[in-house]
Formats: C-alpha cells, sequence, structure tokens
C-alpha cells in the first residue's frame, strides 16, 4: 500500500442525494493529491450510527485514523470540509493529535472559511450563484453555534456589505445573527420576496426542513406569515466549484507547509 493518504473529513449527512455535495468536494481534494490513498470520514456519531444502521457505514476520524496506521500509511494528510473552525473542527484536532504517535508526519488543513480571502471567495461564489432580482432579498441560512468560530457569519455579512451586494443577508440556525434579526432587516428593506438559500456544503436536514419546510417554525413558513413570497434553493455549496477550488487551496497550504 501507498505510505500516504488524504483523509476527507466532514460533518456528514444521512439525507439521501445531500451526500453528493459531500463526494464533489472529496473528488476535487483526491483530483488535488493523485498520489494519497484517499479516505472519507464524518465527525457526526450520530450521522455516522444512522447510515451504519441503514447500511452505508462511514468511518469517523478515529477509525479512519486507526485503519490507515494499521495499513502502514506513514504520512496523512486530513482535510475538513467544515465550513468554519468551531466544535466539530476542534474534535476533529483533538482526535488527530491522539494518533500523532502513529504517524511520521499527520497534517490538518484548515476548514473552509478561517480568513479574509475566504470570506471574499464564498461572498463572491454566492453572488455568481444567487444574482441579484429586483425587489428580492437573498436570506442564507448558515449553520451557526455558540462557538468563537460563529463570528465567521457576522464577517461574511461584512464582505457582502462592503461588494455593495446589499440585497444578502447572513442568518445562521444556531448562532447569531439569528432568523428574527435578519427578520427585522427585511420588513424596514423594499423587498417583497425573499430566496432562501442554505450556506453550508450538503442542503442536508437543516436546509430541508428547519429552512424549507412546511412547519409553522420554518424560515420559509415564517417569511410567508410575515408577508413575503418565498422561493427556496436546496443546493449545498460542496456542489460549487468556487467552494472545491477554495478546499483545495486550504489542502496545498498544508501540503506544502
Ligand atoms: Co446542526
Amino acid at each position: 500500500m501507498n505510505d500516504k493518504a488524504l483523509l476527507a473529513v466532514s460533518f456528514g449527512t444521512s439525507v439521501p442525494g445531500a451526500e453528493a455535495a459531500i463526494a464533489n468536494m472529496e473528488n476535487a481534494l483526491r483530483a488535488a493529491c493523485p498520489d494519497r490513498v484517499f479516505r472519507r470520514a464524518y465527525t457526526s456519531r450520530i450521522i455516522c450510527r444512522k447510515l451504519a444502521r441503514e447500511g452505508w457505514p462511514v468511518l469517523s476520524p478515529e477509525e479512519a485514523l486507526e485503519e490507515l496506521a494499521a495499513a502502514g500509511v506513514r504520512d496523512v494528510l486530513v482535510q475538513p470540509t467544515h465550513l468554519t473552525p468551531g466544535d466539530e473542527y476542534d474534535k476533529l484536532c483533538r482526535i488527530a493529535e491522539g494518533y500523532r504517535g502513529r504517524f511520521s508526519a499527520l497534517r490538518i488543513g484548515a476548514p473552509l472559511i478561517t480568513g479574509p480571502e475566504d470570506l471574499n471567495a464564498v461572498a463572491d461564489a454566492v453572488l455568481a450563484h444567487y444574482p441579484p432580482q429586483a425587489g428580492r432579498a437573498l436570506l442564507l441560512m448558515g449553520h451557526g453555534s455558540g462557538h468563537i468560530a460563529n463570528m465567521i457569519y457576522p464577517a461574511l455579512q461584512t464582505a457582502f456589505r462592503l461588494k455593495g451586494a446589499d440585497y444578502v443577508l447572513v442568518g445562521t440556525v444556531e448562532g447569531w445573527p439569528a432568523f428574527s434579526d435578519c427578520l427585522d432587516q427585511l420588513r424596514q428593506g423594499a423587498w417583497n420576496s425573499v430566496e432562501l438559500a442554505p450556506l453550508m456544503l450538503v442542503a442536508g436536514d437543516h436546509a430541508l426542513n428547519d429552512m424549507a419546510g412546511d412547519e409553522p417554525d420554518s424560515w420559509k413558513s415564517r417569511l410567508e406569515n410575515a408577508g413575503f413570497s418565498v422561493c427556496c434553493r436546496t443546493e449545498g455549496v460542496g456542489m460549487w466549484d468556487e467552494i472545491c477550488a477554495l478546499g483545495c487551496s486550504h489542502l496545498r497550504r498544508t501540503e506544502e507547509a
């Protein structure tokens, strides 16, 4: 076996069809390191357990690193596909730390958004995929959390503002700004319709239910109740070439470091 490996680590998804966005990113990473054995891992234990029950097992980072060490791999590049260096990334770093002695080199790439160039690249990609339309605002649903890395979402909002893209709002499901903050902004604007889109690698459970679902507390329902006409995009940003290129640029930086 080749003694060099690339381990692409994603949060994971159990939504059928949504996995394509992870696979798309993985294919790009894999093509950027053709000399390395490729492995996939997911950081979400809940998703790994669910997929195993359904007959589609995906390794956890621990399992993948254990397997690579056992197979005689000496040099591992770990590239996360997480958008921010939040809790899942911290968890991945802690896990990898425990395997450091098992390899001669174990390097971890940065998540997709870790600096101003990344923010601008993501903002440009969003503007290319969701260009402005008369009377319509674009509300992005980021994940968000209580982690300090949540600051990336308001920073991304600033990137849009600096580009003059005032039709774009960045909200989060579990962090700040919250949906209610965005709704206040939309009410103050002159918009009559809102396009909703996930700012997540994968259009999984949050995008399909919390954003675009028919339940009364979904973002779509709450916007409709507020008098907006709503259209929902349900494509994970992992499907976009620009986002794959961002992942590859982080991978290259780690490989050359
Ligand atoms: Co979540």
